[in-house]
């Protein structure tokens, strides 16, 4: 272990020193080297990165987290189906690495997430009888989900998503009508906030959704807000995923949106940013004969000047915004290849394939 870590260490330092040559060679009018993300923004919010385990036993890609992060989110790790596979059994094995990895380099931690419609166990919905469970029955086993969860965790990560993309993406329509809202109305959405608050009391607690600059889903998602904050619900925040590409959200729409869900007196994080280059598309496929997942000059110059855009938003809004965090470390991988076309290269994050500040690097970071 103590191995390991000394060449992570080394290994970033080695990064960093890069960072400063190629600083030297691109331009002279970069005085401040051997900086990352973290330290253009320590004084406006932290700066953190969605990790999988297998990618901080990377030593290229712990270095660079090193580097430029300073908060982590499991990708996937402690969602409810990989850390609860079986109802009387927990798998903690790669949430547990996380937070290690988190706790023995300073980082914070945001734990992702506790009641979703996605990537549930098979066994939550359903009672020995193989048929649905009752409401009784399934906010209990919300219940100790979360009760054991937050408890393993409390004191290392400092605030939850307790519920994500509760909103329809119907227009029409206001909550989704997942099984949760099937099995439980409204409920489980401020049942799930109470049992967080109760498991730790100093965790803050956010709502996390998708598209929330879009005015027709904003407009839902803050009445959802209101509805919590008015009935004295133990929310804290909430997450705007930014899933966003070169096409939107406009900055109108941005600041509209972070204007209106903090005059509710809650704070608001960018919980999972990345900036596609392709426009919003919900249902999986595959990659059309002929169609290009080439990444052009023009589009990189579009995505560093959307970048530059919301960044500047977010450093106007520092009163407010109280966590920016990129969904994955590098264009080498990231889950908008496989979703919502498999098959298709994206390029949506500040770091190359080869681990190497782009465009829109500088441009985040110049400011
Ligand atoms: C994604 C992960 O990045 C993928 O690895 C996984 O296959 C599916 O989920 N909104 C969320 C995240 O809240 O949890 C999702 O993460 C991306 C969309």
């Amino acid at each position: 272990m103590s191995i390991n870590l000394k060449k992570i260490k080394q290994l970033s330092l080695c990064i960093i020193l890069q960072g400063g040559l190629l600083l030297n060679n691109r331009s002279t009018a970069q005085t401040v080297q051997s900086k990352g993300l973290k330290d253009y923004y320590k004084d406006y919010f932290p700066i953190g990165v969605a990790v999988s385990p297998q990618s901080l036993k990377d030593p290229q890609q712990a270095a660079l987290i090193l580097s430029q992060f300073n908060s982590l989110t499991p990708e996937n790790a402690m969602k409810m189906g990989p850390i609860h596979p079986e109802e009387n059994r927990y798998y903690w094995k790669d949430a547990d690495s996380i937070v290690a990895f988190a706790q023995a380099h300073g980082l914070r931690v945001r734990g992702h997430n506790l009641c979703w419609h996605e990537q549930t166990p098979d066994w939550l919905f359903k009672g020995a009888d193989g048929k649905q469970v009752t409401k009784e029955v399934l906010l209990k086993r919300l219940k100790d989900h979360i009760t054991a969860v937050i408890s393993r965790y409390k004191g290392k990560i400092y605030a939850w998503d307790v519920v994500n993309e509760a909103i329809d993406d119907d227009n029409s329509k206001f909550l989704r009508n997942s099984l949760w809202y099937q099995i439980c109305g409204e409920d489980f959405i401020v049942k799930a906030f109470e049992y967080a608050h109760e498991a730790d009391p100093n965790a803050v607690l956010f709502y996390n959704d998708y598209n929330t600059e879009r005015p027709e889903k904003r407009e839902r998602v803050y009445q959802l807000l209101k509805k919590l904050v008015d009935a004295k619900v133990p929310i804290n925040g909430v997450g705007l995923q930014a899933h966003w590409s070169i096409y939107e959200p406009d900055q109108k729409d941005l600041i509209e949106t972070i204007k209106r869900f903090s005059s509710l007196g809650i704070k608001v994080q960018i919980t999972e940013l990345d900036i596609s280059i392709y426009p919003w598309e919900k249902n999986k496929r595959s990659l059309r004969p002929g169609e290009s997942d080439a990444y052009t000059a023009d589009l990189e110059k579009k995505q560093a000047d959307k970048y530059a855009e919301v960044f500047k938003v977010f450093r106007d809004y520092k009163n407010v915004i109280s966590g920016v965090t990129f969904w994955n470390i590098s264009d080498k991988h990231t889950w908008l290849d496989e979703y919502p076309v498999i098959g298709r290269k994206n390029y949506p994050l500040l770091f190359d394939q080869n681990f190497q500040p782009k465009k829109a690097y500088w441009q985040v970071v110049n400011f």
